[in-house]
């Protein structure tokens, strides 16, 4: 059975990374420093695969971490997800973000390369193709950076493409991920205030929020308000799945989106979350946010020719996910 290494593995995206792993049938390590995650996630995932889950608490960026893990371990593969990824943090502390997730690549791309592994899974975003009329975007897209976050994911992106002879790479740019594990045991769990959507809007629905402010309705869309690609996270997770089998299977390097093609505005997404909480959410139309684009969203087709990846989940789906993941939080925090 092949191990595999998931930097990160106890946040959003990490989490649904590793129960699809291990459903399909991988042994995975966890490293995480839990920065940006809950101490209670491995707990939880343990519950669900009714196994152990190994877990080493440590920093991408401690190199002796790194060593001792892969000397412990018969890593075949990495998937990583560790890095900081909030786009408005980054414009405050941009030393940081260059700091964690470009050293933090190249610390554990280093570690990587003394142990003789090199298949690596890329977390990367579309924010790499920055602020484009091109909609939706295919992968051949100029990239561009809008803020220090996008930066470093084109940094990382661009350092992984040096990296040739043996080395296999899958880069995968995520569009929105939103949704929860069919469990409704994990999900998206911010501890302040959401600056995403999905997240904002789950928290209006639990009454945590009083409403939504919708940042702008006077775009060139639909309904005049933001509209993106919004992928399901369970989604997410198996085309993670899919690429790192290619890697291991083909060694061949491959650079995807993962999203649907198929664009939601914000009213879309209030309507279909109003829908799977059983009442109407309220909201307010604020002023546009600064750095948001009118329209973000995905040419789906090369992962699924390169990798047989196909989003299949709706967006329904998504709300439903999420709504059982936050309303059943609640009923844990009651008991
Ligand atoms: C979605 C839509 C907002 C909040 C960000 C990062 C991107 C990636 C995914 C890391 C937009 C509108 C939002 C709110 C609103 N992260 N909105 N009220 O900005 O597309 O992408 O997350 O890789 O890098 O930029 O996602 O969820 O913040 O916004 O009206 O309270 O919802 O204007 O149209 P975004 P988002």
């Amino acid at each position: 059975m092949a191990k595999i290494l998931l930097t990160g593995g106890a946040g959003y995206i990490g989490s649904h990374t590793y129960l699809a792993l291990v459903e399909a049938g991988f042994d995975v390590v966890i490293l995480d420093n839990f920065s940006n995650a809950k101490l209670d996630v491995p707990n939880r995932l343990q519950n669900i695969v009714g196994d152990s889950v190994t877990v080493v608490n440590g920093d991408v960026l401690d190199r002796g971490v790194l060593d001792a893990l892969f000397a412990d371990h018969k890593i075949d593969g990495v998937v990583h997800f560790a890095a900081l990824k909030a786009v408005g943090e980054s414009v405050e502390k941009p030393l940081d973000y260059m700091h964690t997730n470009v050293g933090g690549l190249l610390n554990l791309l280093a570690a990587m390369d003394a142990a003789g592994v090199r298949r690596i899974v890329f977390s990367s975003s579309a924010t790499v193709y920055g602020d484009t009329d091109v909609q939706p975007i295919p992968e051949d897209h100029p990239r561009t950076y809008t803020s220090p976050y996008a930066f470093t994911k084109i940094a990382g992106e661009q350092i992984l493409e040096q990296l040739t002879d043996d080395w296999a790479v899958g880069i995968l740019r995520y569009f929105n991920p939103v949704g929860a594990h069919k469990s409704a045991m994990i999900g998206e769990d911010p501890s302040d205030i959401p600056n995403n959507l999905v997240p904002y809007i789950a928290k209006v629905a639990t009454g945590d929020l009083e409403q939504l402010g919708v940042f702008g309705d006077d775009y060139e869309t639909p309904d005049g308000t933001g509209v993106r690609d919004y992928i399901h996270v369970e989604d997410l997770a198996d085309g993670h799945v899919l690429s790192l089998k290619s890697l291991i299977e083909t060694g061949n390097s491959h650079t995807v989106n993962l999203g649907t093609g198929e664009g939601s505005s914000v009213l879309d997404m209030v309507r279909s979350y109003s829908k799977a909480c059983g009442r109407e959410l309220p909201y307010q139309i604020k002023p546009r946010r600064d750095g948001d684009v009118a329209v973000l969203t995905a040419r789906p087709e090369k992962a699924k020719v390169e990798l047989g990846f196909e989003a299949t989940r709706s967006l329904a789906d998504m709300c439903r996910s999420s709504w059982a993941w936050v309303s059943g939080q609640i009923r844990n925090d009651r008991d």
